[in-house]
C-alpha cells in the first residue's frame, strides 16, 4: 500500500525535524552577542528563536514579540521568511533593534524582499491600540520573554557585577514607570504581565500559538516561581500546551551555600507554549 503523504498544516518542516523539536528540553549555548547588541542586559538568542518560529510558522507568516529588546525575534523572523513586528518600551532598544533589523535585510538581501519587519516604540499594554494604529495583519506566533520581575536591580547578581565596570553596558532596562521590570511587588508584576499577553488575544489568529521564555526566580533567599505562576494564570486565558526546557552548560558554576545549604545554580529557561483555542 502507497504511503499516506505528510501533509502539514503548522509549518513548512519535514516529519525528521518536526520530531526533533518535540523533546521536552535542549542545550541552546548562545553564539557570542554582536556588539551592537551588547548594551541590553538579557536577550535571547536569535538563533534559538528562528527554530521555534520555524516550527510553530509557515513562510510568510506574522511573528510578533510584545517586548523585542533589541529586536532578536524580528532578526530570527527574516532569517526564517517570516513577517515580523516588536514592540519596545525603551527608545534605546528600540532604535537598537530597528538598526539591527536593517543590517539584517541589507545582508540577507533579495531573500528578505517584501518582508516586513516592524519595530513599534510603546507600551506593550497598547499593543491591540497599535495593531489598529499601523494596521497590522492578524498575529500567527508570538515568541517573548519578559523582564524576569526586578531582578535586574538586584544589586549583588553576579553578571550585573561584570556589566557595571563596563558603562556602556545597562543594568536594567530603563527607569520608565511603565517598565515591569520596575515593579518591586511580585503580585502586581504578575498581574500586569498576564495582562499584556492575555490583551494580544484581540490580534492572535486562532489556533496561533505562544512561547514565554521564562525562568523562576529567587530573591532574598526565596524562590518566586514566576514560570510556574506564568503557567497556571496565562493557563486560564489560552491553552497551556506544556514546556521545552532550555538548558545551557557553558556557564560557570557558582558556590552559593557551598558546605550550608543547597541552592542551586540554575542554568535552564522555560519555554512556555500556549495555543489560542
Ligand atoms: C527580557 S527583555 C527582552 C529581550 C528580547 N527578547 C531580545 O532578545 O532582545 C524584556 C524587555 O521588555 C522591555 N519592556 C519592559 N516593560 C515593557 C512594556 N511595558 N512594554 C514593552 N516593553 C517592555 C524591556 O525594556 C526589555 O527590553
Amino acid at each position: 500500500m502507497a504511503k499516506k503523504p505528510f501533509t502539514n498544516r503548522l509549518n513548512d518542516l519535514d516529519p525528521k525535524t518536526w520530531l526533533k523539536f518535540q523533546k521536552s528540553w535542549f542545550v541552546h549555548n548562545p553564539p557570542r552577542r554582536q556588539p551592537n547588541v551588547l548594551r541590553h542586559p538579557a536577550k535571547f538568542p536569535e538563533t534559538l528563536a528562528q527554530e521555534f518560529i520555524e516550527f510553530f510558522t509557515k513562510r510568510g507568516q506574522m511573528v510578533l514579540d510584545p517586548m523585542a529588546g533589541t529586536g532578536s525575534a524580528l532578526v530570527a523572523a527574516l532569517r526564517a521568511g517570516r513577517h515580523s513586528c516588536g514592540v519596545e518600551l525603551n527608545p534605546a532598544y528600540a532604535e537598537i533593534a530597528r538598526q539591527v533589523v536593517e543590517q539584517e535585510q541589507a545582508s540577507l538581501g533579495e531573500a528578505a524582499q517584501g518582508l516586513t519587519a516592524r519595530v513599534i516604540q510603546g507600551d506593550a499594554a497598547r499593543f491591540a491600540d497599535y495593531a489598529g494604529e499601523y494596521q497590522l495583519p492578524p498575529v500567527d506566533y508570538v515568541i517573548t520573554s519578559p523582564p524576569y520581575w526586578d531582578m535586574l536591580r538586584a544589586y549583588g547578581a553576579q553578571t550585573q557585577k561584570k556589566r557595571r565596570q563596563t558603562q556602556a553596558l545597562d543594568v536594567f532596562y530603563s527607569d520608565d514607570p511603565a517598565d515591569l521590570g520596575n515593579i518591586d511587588d511580585y503580585d502586581e508584576f504578575l498581574h500586569r504581565l498576564v495582562k499584556i499577553y492575555a490583551s494580544l488575544q484581540t490580534v492572535l489568529r486562532p489556533g496561533a500559538y505562544l512561547t514565554i521564555i521564562v525562568k523562576n526566580v529567587k530573591k532574598g533567599g526565596k524562590l518566586y516561581p514566576l514560570a510556574w505562576d506564568l503557567a497556571r494564570q496565562l493557563g486560564q486565558v489560552y491553552q497551556l500546551k506544556d514546556e521545552r526546557i532550555w538548558c545551557q552548560d557553558d556557564i560557570r558554576l557558582a558556590p552559593y551555600g557551598l558546605g550550608s545549604a543547597w541552592v542551586s545554580n540554575t542554568f535552564h529557561h522555560y519555554c512556555l507554549q500556549f495555543r489560542k483555542g
